[in-house]
């Protein structure tokens, strides 16, 4: 048979392609920009047809319609990296939720999930027959490999993008065209404080350096500083449109690379139709599988690696939690610690976690002398190295305990600072800054005088209840 009449032999309806789910199967399907909403529209429509059937996502971009009361007994969620639609589901029991490094997503799921069915969003066929992944390799590709059924959506916006990114039509069973366009994240205004993140971390980056950047308002302000820089190189688990201008500017364009030499390498492309576009056909930017974009021994190839993460929390040791907050699963550790380790398994490599120093507008500090009950170490205390914030950077690797305290206490928001100092004494039993430095450390705190004053009240009262 000729690839078209294999590719024709395998069309079907999405109604049709949903017959071959049965009860208590376990159904991966493609995330975030490549979610097959066509396909699993159709089996939102019949969920009572279906008993007990588990639905693995790392992320969705859209509501989670299997967390609605209604989806009980039919449809569960497991979950790969909370979102705003089922974090509320997963900490009532309606949802799980399965944590891993992303790098390992491909393993846990073929040997230890072990779903039967995989729904993928794919490209319209080439003239060889082959579809590509387009947005979405990461972990999905891999899916195709091992599971019994496979079904495609085929949409023809979803971008034909280079690397390891293909599969040929006979490696499914179903196919079902429907055209939608992508999920999209859009960018947002860059903040006034996210723009000094951006600034200090920009003050970590060489001419020449390879890139990781996380997603979010602080990748895309690192992005706005790095127009007086040359010669740098992306090797990253996903990038926003914050690149896109970078790469046409020719101020990323992977020169000085160890591996993939002259090619932006990723494992998914979490942006809008500028980003889509961009990759789109595109021979020097290249999708590989996750297990293998994010392998701290792949990242520590290329040299001079940076890699920029975000956080919720950091405590006085520099432990940071970026995706628990108490019980609560916020998001997940995605490949933050695959890039925290191969950035510092890099040669002439460094990490950086940046983040506000406040969240909650500015009632709570990032910065706090022990994370909050429940909440879950994201990153070890010895993987950190540079944390950043509005007001400066905290180098911790190479320093004692009292050190990491005092370098961060003085990148936190000032009014929170004369809080973390008297925790600071308690913890070891001595002042950390001599008069002059705590004159420096406290010399902005005048505006916030209430806000302080409350702090300690608090803290007094909670001292004496305890006592
Ligand atoms: N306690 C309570 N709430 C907190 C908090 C804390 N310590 N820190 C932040 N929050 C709140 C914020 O106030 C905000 O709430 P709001 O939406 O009501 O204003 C919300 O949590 C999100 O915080 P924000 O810092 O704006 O999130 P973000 O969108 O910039 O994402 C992470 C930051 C850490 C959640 C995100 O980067 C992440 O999930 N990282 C882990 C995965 C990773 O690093 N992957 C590798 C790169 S893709």
């Amino acid at each position: 048979m000729t690839w078209k009449e294999i590719y024709e032999s395998k069309l079907v309806t999405a109604e049709e392609a949903i017959k071959s789910i049965h009860d208590n199967d376990k159904v991966v399907t493609g995330f975030a920009c490549g979610e097959p909403f066509g396909i699993l529209q159709a089996l939102i429509d019949n969920y009572k047809d279906y008993n007990n059937v588990e639905i693995i996502n790392m992320l969705t971009l859209g509501d989670s319609p299997w967390c609605r009361p209604e989806m009980k007994g039919h449809f569960k969620l497991n979950c790969l990296f909370a979102s705003h639609s089922n974090r509320k589901a997963i900490s009532n029991g309606t949802s799980d939720f399965t944590t891993s490094h992303f790098y390992e997503i491909p393993d846990v799921l073929k040997n230890y999930i072990c779903p039967r069915v995989s729904i993928v969003m794919v490209s319209p066929p080439d003239e060889h027959g082959y579809v590509s992944f387009g947005t979405t390799v990461d972990y999905t590709r891999g899916t195709t490999d091992y599971c019994e059924v496979v079904i495609a959506q085929v949409n023809k916006h979803m971008p034909r993008t280079f690397g390891n990114s293909i599969k040929h039509v006979r490696d499914f069973t179903y196919f079902v065209e429907i055209d939608q366009p992508l999920p999209e994240i859009k960018g947002v205004e860059i903040s006034e404080n996210e723009m000094k993140i951006g600034i200090n971390c920009a003050s970590l980056i060489n001419d020449g350096d390879c890139l990781q950047l996380g997603i979010g308002g602080i990748p895309n302000a690192v992005c706005a500083q790095l127009w007086d820089k040359k010669d740098l190189g992306l090797h990253s688990e996903l990038v926003g449109d914050g690149v896109v201008d970078l790469l046409e500017a020719g101020i990323i364009n992977n020169k000085k690379k160890q591996t993939h030499m002259g090619r932006t390498v990723i494992g998914a492309a979490f942006g809008s139709k500028k980003l889509n576009d961009y990759i789109n056909n595109n021979p020097s930017v290249e999708l590989h599988p996750i297990d293998y974009v994010n392998n701290p021994i792949e990242i520590a190839k290329n040299d001079n690696m940076v890699s920029i993460n975000s956080c919720l929390q950091v405590d006085l040791l520099g432990q940071v939690v970026s995706d628990t907050v108490g019980l609560n699963q916020f998001s997940a550790v995605g490949g933050q610690v695959d890039f925290v380790r191969g950035a510092t398994m890099s040669k002439g490599g460094r990490s950086i976690i940046a983040m506000p120093s406040t969240a909650k507008k500015g009632m709570i500090s990032r910065i706090v002398p022990l994370i909050t009950e429940g909440s879950a170490i994201t990153t070890p205390r010895n993987d950190v190295n540079y944390i950043v914030t509005e007001f400066g950077i905290a180098q911790l690797k190479g320093k004692t305990l009292k050190e990491r305290a005092k370098a961060l206490i003085s990148i936190a928001h000032p009014k929170f600072r004369a809080h973390l100092i008297i925790e600071y004494i308690k913890r070891f039993n001595e002042e950390p800054f001599s008069k002059d430095e705590l004159k420096e450390q406290l010399k902005d705190v005048k505006e916030h005088v209430d806000d302080v004053k409350m702090q300690i009240k608090n803290l007094l009262s909670k001292r004496i209840e305890e006592a």
